[in-house]
């Protein structure tokens, strides 16, 4: 796939109105560039800041635990990170980096990364217009939203076999249904806080952390659609990339993700490609309600 080619390179983790926002000019087959941490100016790092404190006014009681311990440790509230700290951080937690890339990459490469315990950050951020909204992932999306969690040993050993996943998907052309479990799950999943813990539900998902609005909605709000994860429910439930979700998958612990999703897939796309899709806000035949408890 070539560079320069905008539907070759939105990916299913970022969806089809992706444009190419970053400097791809001289990349290499692995899409990583240096992140010239020294080249955000001023505003970028108080935009920056902005954003991560509307967004950590909200995660005590939105987010889940594992998040919230990850984010605190992190220290990043005060400018752009830089990418070289955090992944020493990392390596020494879960063995995990962040490379940096101009944007969204060919879903092979953002694999092959996954697979070997490297997770792509976007360098540039998004400009002040759209502080409420932006369609495809900056550097807040993805530093906010995905890092913290990749310091959750558990999380991080789903993320890197959802990788090896996306290798196997493509051998048999089964993207487009993985493609809605990363969606359900890593940019928009929700779990049910243990008991004791202050309960309630809780996000995981990085397109709900690092959003000022779905944050809330997804949590509060009456009106989408919650139900306790089902694998093969999930692979038939169609997305929208325009709008906040109409279907949250609720998840009980990062275990039950990693256990659930560790059996072979193959099979799994047979039966899933022979029933028709599910529209995002539809209702399936066994799904099991999850209530807000507040
Ligand atoms: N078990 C999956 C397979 O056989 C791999 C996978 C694991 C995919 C975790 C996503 C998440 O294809
Ligand atoms: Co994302």
């Amino acid at each position: 796939m070539g560079g320069n080619d905008a539907d070759a390179l939105a990916p299913p983790h970022a969806g089809p109105h992706a444009r190419l926002r970053g400097d791809y000019s001289g990349i290499g087959p692995d899409f990583v560039v240096d992140q010239r941490w020294e080249r955000y100016s001023a505003a970028e790092h108080a935009l920056y800041r902005r954003l991560y404190e509307r967004q950590s006014r909200l995660v005590p009681r939105c987010a889940c635990e594992e998040f919230n311990r990850s984010l605190a440790r992190l220290d990043a509230a005060h400018e752009i990170p830089r990418f070289d700290r955090v992944s020493r951080a990392l390596r020494a937690a879960t063995g995990w980096e962040i490379v940096a890339v101009p944007g969204l990459v060919p879903d092979r490469v953002f694999f092959e990364h996954l697979a070997n315990r490297r997770f792509p950050v976007t360098v540039w951020l998004r400009t002040p217009g759209e502080f409420d909204y932006i369609v495809e992932p900056d550097v807040f999306h993805d530093f906010f939203g995905h890092v913290p969690l990749l310091f959750d040993p558990v999380f991080a050993d789903y993320l890197q076999a959802y990788g090896a996943g996306g290798l196997k998907a493509e051998r048999l052309d089964a993207l487009a249904l993985l493609a809605r479990l990363y969606w359900y799950t890593v940019e928009f999943g929700l779990v049910r806080g243990a008991a004791g813990s202050g309960g309630g539900l809780r996000a995981y998902g990085a397109g709900i952390l690092s959003s000022g609005g779905e944050l809330r909605y997804a949590i509060d709000d009456p009106a989408p659609r919650r139900v306790r994860f089902d694998l093969e429910r999930i692979m038939r439930t169609e997305y929208r990339i325009d709008r906040y979700q109409d279907t949250y998958f609720v998840i009980e612990s990062f275990d039950e993700l990693f256990a659930s999703t560790a059996p072979d897939f193959a099979p799994i796309y047979e039966r899933v490609r022979a029933l028709p899709a599910l529209a995002a806000d539809a209702a399936a035949a066994g799904d099991v309600a999850v209530q807000r408890e507040r």
